[in-house]
């Protein structure tokens, strides 16, 4: 099978910027897919997406680094119409901090919900995409990935984790109609650090060669290009989406 009936889509973090841009493309460009909006605490953007696509978009309580979350999620989504078919990894967080100062629990907390959580994910949808021989998992990792700054070895250590286990499993599931790949955005608009001065703000922008910062729509259109049938020969990739840093 080339292409499913319809997609059943989960997207984590979904009240996030990215998470809520990239829901709003897949609902406003396929009117034939289910969208579950993967959410922990904060939930007024889903809840806007909820009502504005009745019937289409759904929340769906998820808290990534509990396989047993996970376990309800699927349950949940399969009683809606069936297994999830497209899986974006988006939900992650930075807490930053110099190694030397960092606490076990910043390592751990970050790794826990920006690598183990995608671990869980994949192995959570993995079975039910094997049986209908389609699925698209997206991971979205981070530019920090392939360029880390200080400050951030916990962030750059996990993100770069994803993309290993990207390559690893797109190469167990390429025969079975499973592409898995991963984005590596930059800075995104509205979804800047916390704490950076105006100056930083300046300064970064100067040294991105686009001199801008990405609109979460940008990144969105590739997350759902990824998610497409087209992208049928696409797997094990890491796209940087950094307007030209790196
Ligand atoms: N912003 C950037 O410039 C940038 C750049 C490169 C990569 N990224 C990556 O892009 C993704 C989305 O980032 P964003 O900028 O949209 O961030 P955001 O607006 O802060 O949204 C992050 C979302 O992840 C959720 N989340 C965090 N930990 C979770 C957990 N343990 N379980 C369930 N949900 C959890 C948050 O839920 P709550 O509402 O419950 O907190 C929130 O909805 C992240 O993976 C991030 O690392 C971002």
């Amino acid at each position: 099978m080339t292409s499913p009936p319809s997609r059943r889509i989960l997207i984590t973090g979904a009240n996030g910027v990215l998470g809520d841009a990239t829901a709003r493309h897949f609902l406003e460009r396929d009117p034939e897919c289910q969208v579950h909006l993967g959410v922990r605490e904060r939930r007024d953007r889903a809840e806007a997406l909820v009502a504005a696509f009745p019937g289409r978009a759904h929340l769906c309580p998820l808290e990534i680094t509990r396989p047993e979350g996970w376990a309800d999620a699927m349950a949940l989504i399969e009683s809606r119409g069936g297994p999830v078919n497209v899986l974006v990894n988006n939900a992650g967080y930075h807490e930053d901090a110099l190694l030397a100062n960092m606490s076990a629990q910043q390592w751990q907390g970050v790794l826990d919900a920006n690598l183990n959580a995608v671990f869980h994910g994949c192995q959570a949808v993995l079975k039910p995409m094997m049986s209908q021989r389609w699925g698209r998992i997206i991971n979205v990792a981070s530019l920090s990935a392939l360029h880390s700054p200080a400050g951030q070895a916990n962030y750059a250590a996990a993100k770069a984790g994803v993309l290993g286990l990207t390559q690893s499993l797109s190469k167990e599931t390429a025969r079975l109609g499973i592409t898995v790949n991963a984005i590596c955005p930059g800075h995104i608009e509205g979804a800047l650090p916390a704490g950076w001065s105006e100056e930083q703000v300046k300064a970064v922008r100067r040294e991105t060669p686009m001199r801008r910062f990405a609109r979460p729509e940008e990144i969105a259109a590739v997350v759902f290009f990824l998610a497409s049938p087209e992208a049928s020969y696409m797997t094990g990739s890491a796209l940087k989406l950094d307007g030209g840093l790196v």
